[in-house]
């Protein structure tokens, strides 16, 4: 098979920019190695900024999401006694959506046959080939049989574990990371919110945040040691826990019900560096990780989908490769701005083992520094709706 190009992976942000390039014209396929039941019962957070809810309004997706997503003009940081609430609308003029990923990626993956946008579920053994030249393509197993596609460009958008990066070589590419020493315990439950908005806690006992899906259906997280198992965890040791770490005032407003889902997740700073290497682009998680203080993973997905199909248009649609060459930088210059943030909030909002009292203090002291400045409360603000693309 030919095509111009190859999308490997069919989360967001393989089937988001596969979108793009169908509604250009451009001819795409979308490998993705698990079955559509499987990419959509991943539980991921839900928090859009403008630049992902601006490109659901590009493809005329959005419906769905504007008759059942939220949206947001603020969001809360909690110290423990009280709520500090960042007027993000007032401060920036724009809000944020809350619409689950899993309800965006079904949007994308249930519009993707009338738009003639083929994905091609439960493939294995996908291998780049000839990223160097002009003339790359992949080859992969689908029903047992060998096959192959060759493609102009191939887009990596397979998640951090998938084989794109590692298509790079080692003398060219490069990642920088840092593992974090807790882990989000989360907890899915059909149970109204605390509160309308999100509330992002750091309690002397540690981290908690308050989310939604709906205003049925409440998502909760605490930080937890690496060491914790699930099962050590049952639903009402997270209620308790939650309800002393958010604090009285949230506290007295949570419902309590059954985990429909629980489970740990590792934090990790993660940006690898270039995000095209010849005819490879990469797109989202094959490219960076960040922890999920601040839910930006889907968000700086969008963005890279953004650049990539801006660039991609303009080769194929005009000649014009300067884009395609330019790429890396410009989705990196994004990157590393949403990784600051992410990590710059991890940091005020969690415990780490090796803090004493004094950071403890600074930490106090921030949040009340932030609670006392407009300054402050905007520079969260512009970047907790996302910085333009
Ligand atoms: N072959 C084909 N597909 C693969 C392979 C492979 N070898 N390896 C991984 N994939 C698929 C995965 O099954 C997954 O569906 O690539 C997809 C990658 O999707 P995500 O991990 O969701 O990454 P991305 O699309 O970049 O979305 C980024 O969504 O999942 C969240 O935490 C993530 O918030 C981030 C955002
Ligand atoms: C979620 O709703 O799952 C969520 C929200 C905000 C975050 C992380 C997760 O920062």
């Amino acid at each position: 098979m030919k095509t111009q190009v190859a999308i490997i992976g069919g989360g967001p942000a393989g089937l988001l920019l596969g979108h793009l390039l169908r509604a250009e014209g451009v001819d795409c396929i979308v490998l993705e190695r698990q079955s559509g039941d499987h990419v959509l019962s991943r539980i991921r957070a839900g928090v859009l900024e403008q630049v992902t809810v601006g490109l659901m309004e590009r493809l005329g997706l959005d419906a769905r999401m504007k008759a059942e997503g939220l949206p947001h003009g603020g969001f809360n940081l909690a110290d423990g006694e009280r709520l500090i609430r960042i007027d993000v609308a007032g401060l920036t003029g724009q809000s944020v959506m809350v619409y689950g990923q899993t309800e965006l990626t079904r949007d994308l993956m249930e519009a993707a046959p009338a738009r003639a946008l083929e994905v091609i579920y439960q493939v294995s053994d996908v291998a780049l080939h000839e990223i160097d030249g002009d003339a790359p393509y992949v080859t992969y197993t689908c029903d047992g049989q060998a096959r192959r596609v060759d493609a102009r460009i191939v887009v990596g958008c397979d998640g951090f574990h998938g084989p794109s990066r590692r298509a790079i070589p080692e003398q060219v590419g490069r990642g920088f990371e840092r593992v974090y020493p807790f882990g989000w315990l989360g907890i899915l439950a059909d149970v109204p919110p605390c509160n309308h908005e999100l509330i992002y806690a750091n309690h002397e006992r540690g981290f908690a945040l308050a989310s939604m899906r709906s205003a049925t259906r409440s998502r909760y997280y605490i930080d937890v040691p690496l060491t914790e198992r699930i099962e050590d965890w049952p639903d009402d040791r997270i209620w308790d826990e939650l309800a002393v770490r958010l604090g009285p005032d949230a506290a007295a407003h949570i419902t309590r019900g059954p985990a429909i889902e629980k489970s740990i997740a590792p934090l990790r700073s993660f940006v690898f560096e270039p995000m095209r290497h010849g005819s490879l682009l990469l797109c989202g998680d094959a490219a960076h990780i960040v922890p999920p203080t601040g839910a930006k993973g889907l968000n700086l997905a969008a963005s890279d989908v953004h650049y990539a199909a801006q660039a991609l248009i303009a080769l194929f649609r005009h000649g014009d490769g300067d884009a395609v060459a330019g790429y890396s930088g410009k989705a990196l210059a994004r990157v590393w701005k949403s990784e600051r943030f992410s990590w710059s909030l991890t940091k005020l909002m969690h415990r780490f083992p090796e803090d004493g009292p004094f950071e403890r203090r600074m930490q106090v002291a921030e949040l009340d520094y932030i609670a006392s400045s407009e300054a402050a409360q905007r520079a969260i603000a512009e970047n907790y709706v996302g910085l333009p693309v």
